[in-house]
């Protein structure tokens, strides 16, 4: 009998935890030390999200991640073989093309990458592609409220749903959502009530960041819930750790020991068996 840490998640088990009323954890992660870790702490859902294209790219928005880029991190994470169920994320471009170039490179993610669903962004525009991935079987993950691949029409990355017809929008593209048949709703930046209304009504799952407490799960991104980067974090990150902290104590350190000659002594170096110069005649 596997321990409930390590048993593998799956989109059914993970829909049952919703309706035994128990929360569901996800975090991203991008690479094979990050999904490690992940899977140790017993993490349910890891999601190799787009984001990596500003917390580990340096861009300004996810707007020029590729496919190949999300092949090569979901490859990462997946060779970590977590219990947790990867996720990966259809990045801009990848699904705004055609039916057909989506359904091929959502299989990218499950044949190369070892993902084993996808996400993506956005509502009503996105239906028939959705229908499409999951008549090719491919578990699908919504993401609805702020969506940053809409940056440029949203005109900045906005909390979504405060009016009344937003609001409407998003409450009625989660409930088709749902009768379409994807098995979880990622919920980013919308008001709590909205999200609890949602969250009550549909029996998938809904994942919030930014969405209050009432959503059936919680995601945040990793680099910014460990503090990696010292930069602005918008209010809803909730940072477990001060990793900039420790990692530039870390190389202080060092580079004071490399200075002052005490890195490296002599454990930390290998040694002949003879004396040198004996050794060399
Ligand atoms: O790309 C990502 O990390 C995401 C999460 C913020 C949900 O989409």
């Amino acid at each position: 009998m596997l321990q409930p840490d390590s048993e593998k998640r799956t989109v059914l088990n993970l829909g049952q935890k919703k309706t035994r009323g128990e929360k569901i954890t996800a975090v991203t992660a991008y690479d094979f030390p990050t999904a490690r870790v992940a899977a140790d702490a017993g993490i349910d859902i890891i999601l190799v999200g787009d984001s990596l294209g500003m917390v580990l790219q340096g861009h300004e928005n996810t707007m020029k991640v590729t496919m190949d880029e999300m092949i090569y991190h979901t490859a990462m994470v997946t060779r970590a073989e977590p219990p947790a169920l990867v996720v990966g994320d259809m990045p801009y471009g990848s699904f705004h093309v055609s039916i057909e170039k989506s359904v091929e490179n959502a299989c990218r993610f499950i044949k190369e990458g070892g993902a084993e669903a996808v996400k993506l962004e956005g509502g009503r525009k996105r239906f028939r592609t959705i229908e499409a991935l999951l008549n090719a079987e491919i578990p699908v993950m919504g993401h609805l409220g702020l969506t940053p691949q809409s940056v440029h029409q949203l005109g900045g990355f906005k909390v979504q749903g405060k009016l009344r017809e937003e609001a409407c929008e998003i409450f009625a593209d989660a409930l088709e959502l749902e009768k379409l048949g994807v098995f979880a709703i990622v919920l980013e930046s919308i008001p709590l009530e909205l999200a609890k209304k949602i969250s009550e009504r549909l029996s998938i799952p809904t994942i919030g960041i930014g969405a209050g407490p009432f959503c059936n799960g919680q995601v945040l991104v990793f680099p910014d819930l460990v503090g990696l980067t010292n930069l602005y974090l918008p209010k809803f990150i909730r940072k477990y750790a001060d990793t900039h902290a420790l990692w530039l104590k870390a190389l202080g350190d060092y580079i004071r020991d490399v200075q002052n000659g005490t890195f490296p002594n002599d454990q930390e170096s290998y040694h002949l068996l003879k004396d040198i110069d004996e050794f060399l005649q």
